[in-house]
């Protein structure tokens, strides 16, 4: 089985980055197909921390690493972010980036913010990364690519004709200073010398790698309700999360995907705004909060909470094609006397079971729960169990009933954010 995605189900930070860290030591390739710098994953591997926010996870296991058509880059992270491995003492000569993908520019960013800061209390949320208008020029055919910034005539070309309109709002519509052409055009073309070696076409070497029956890891980023097609519009992301964004932000057949993996928090987290039914707001969210270190990697703003959805996973499994579950964030529940889960939705009094595509209805919805009993701890190593079968047995019923509320079977369990703590009930390659 080659080609495996592993995709978010909830609103992002469902513990992906563990996932496919636990998976990349099974692969050949492991490569990320939309996003930027929004996403974030912390791995801990012998207790050094690694928080990447472009690379993938795969980096850590010395896996070609490629960073497909479908992300918006940042070269000044990128650059940063390749220096800190280096730093480690990682081999990152094996990191490919797409000559295809686009640039977040810093006029991108400081759009974005201004952007939020118009929109008041309808604000989205955002990382502030600049994300957003860096898709919004590429879907304008406007953007800049890294291909042009090994090009520096027809990078500064492009540059010149984005900096005249982006000038113009800055000026006239938000009363700001403009930005300096020959400074950015400076500092970028010479992150594009730097980046020089690891650019080539990615979706050659992804379909090459495929065609010879290598493993390739697709790592998802951010999460299916964040998708800008099928999530809480407008409280999304600017790309495709599902699985099918692997098809495009890569550059692969959907005939190559073999198994998708959805990855599932035991709880619900969610950063920034827009509408979640299973809210809590009382001392158990600030307790799993806290216990599970609930604070975005990007930007540090405290995670909203609440009990897991599988209203929200089943709808998750239909759009990406979910083959199996990858549940995380056990450790963090384990100590509560009970948990809930909910498996259907209230609306005026009528039981739903589908996800509904109004704002409005989702913020009327009541969620419909099952209470289960909680576990004290998972296993004989406390929070780090040797198998599934040592997991306490109040974990377990926890997990068989959300695989059977979801109708989906578990591949993983990860219990923490060391590598030892993922567990495999199911083999995934
Ligand atoms: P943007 O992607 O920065 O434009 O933000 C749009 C929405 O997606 C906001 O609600 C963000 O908080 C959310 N978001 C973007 N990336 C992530 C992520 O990696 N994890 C969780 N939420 C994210």
């Amino acid at each position: 089985m080659p080609a495996v995605v592993v995709v978010g189900t909830q609103w992002g930070d469902e513990g992906k980055g563990q996932v496919t860290d636990y998976l990349a030591k099974q692969a050949d390739v492991v490569v990320r197909y939309q996003g930027g710098p929004n996403a974030g994953h912390t791995v801990v591997v012998d207790g050094e921390k690694f928080e990447l926010h472009l690379v993938p996870s795969g980096i850590l296991s010395g896996k070609t690493c490629v960073i497909g058509n479908g992300v918006v880059i940042d070269p000044e992270i990128l650059v940063q972010e390749i220096e800190r491995l280096k730093k480690s003492g990682l081999d990152v000569s094996c990191l490919k980036v797409s000559s295809r993908a686009h640039l977040i520019m810093p006029y991108h960013r400081l759009l974005d913010a201004l952007q939020e800061e118009s929109k008041g209390p309808r604000k989205i949320g955002t990382t502030l990364k600049g994300v957003g208008p860096a898709y919004m020029d590429k879907a304008a055919r406007t953007g800049i690519r890294v291909q042009d910034l090994l090009e520096p005539e027809e990078f500064k070309e492009k540059l010149g004709m984005n900096l005249k309109d982006k000038n113009r709002i800055f000026q006239y519509f938000y009363g700001r200073e403009p930005m300096n052409e020959e400074e950015i055009a400076r500092t970028y073309l010479s992150l594009g010398e730097y980046l020089r070696p690891f650019v080539c076409d990615t979706a050659v070497l992804i379909n090459d790698a495929i065609n010879q029956g290598k493993r390739v890891l697709f790592e998802g980023a951010q999460g299916t309700l964040l998708d800008l097609d099928h999530g809480t519009y407008p409280y999304v992301t600017s790309s495709h999360p599902v699985a099918g964004g692997a098809c495009i932000g890569a550059g692969i057949g959907p005939n190559k995907i073999d198994k998708v993996v959805g990855v599932v928090k035991a709880y619900t987290s969610r950063v920034g705004d827009g509408p979640f039914p299973t809210e809590i707001h009382d001392e158990t969210s600030s307790w799993i909060r806290e216990k599970g270190r609930e604070y975005g990697t990007t930007t540090g703003r405290p995670r909203r909470i609440g009990w897991l959805d599988t209203v929200m996973v089943r709808y998750a499994s239909i759009l990406s094609g979910i083959t199996g579950i990858a549940i995380t964030g056990m450790g963090v529940l384990a100590g509560l006397s009970s948990v809930k889960v909910c498996v259907a939705y209230r609306h005026r009094g009528k039981e739903i079971r589908e996800f509904p595509a109004s704002l409005s209805v989702l913020n009327e919805c009541e969620p419909v729960y099952r209470e289960l009993a909680g576990w004290p701890e998972l296993g004989d190593r406390g929070n780090v169990p040797e198998s599934y079968d040592a997991l306490h047995p109040n974990a377990k019923k926890y997990l068989e009933f959300v695989s059977e509320a979801t109708g989906l079977p578990l591949v993983l369990v990860s219990t923490g954010r060391e590598r030892k703590s993922t567990l495999e009930v199911r083999r995934v390659f």
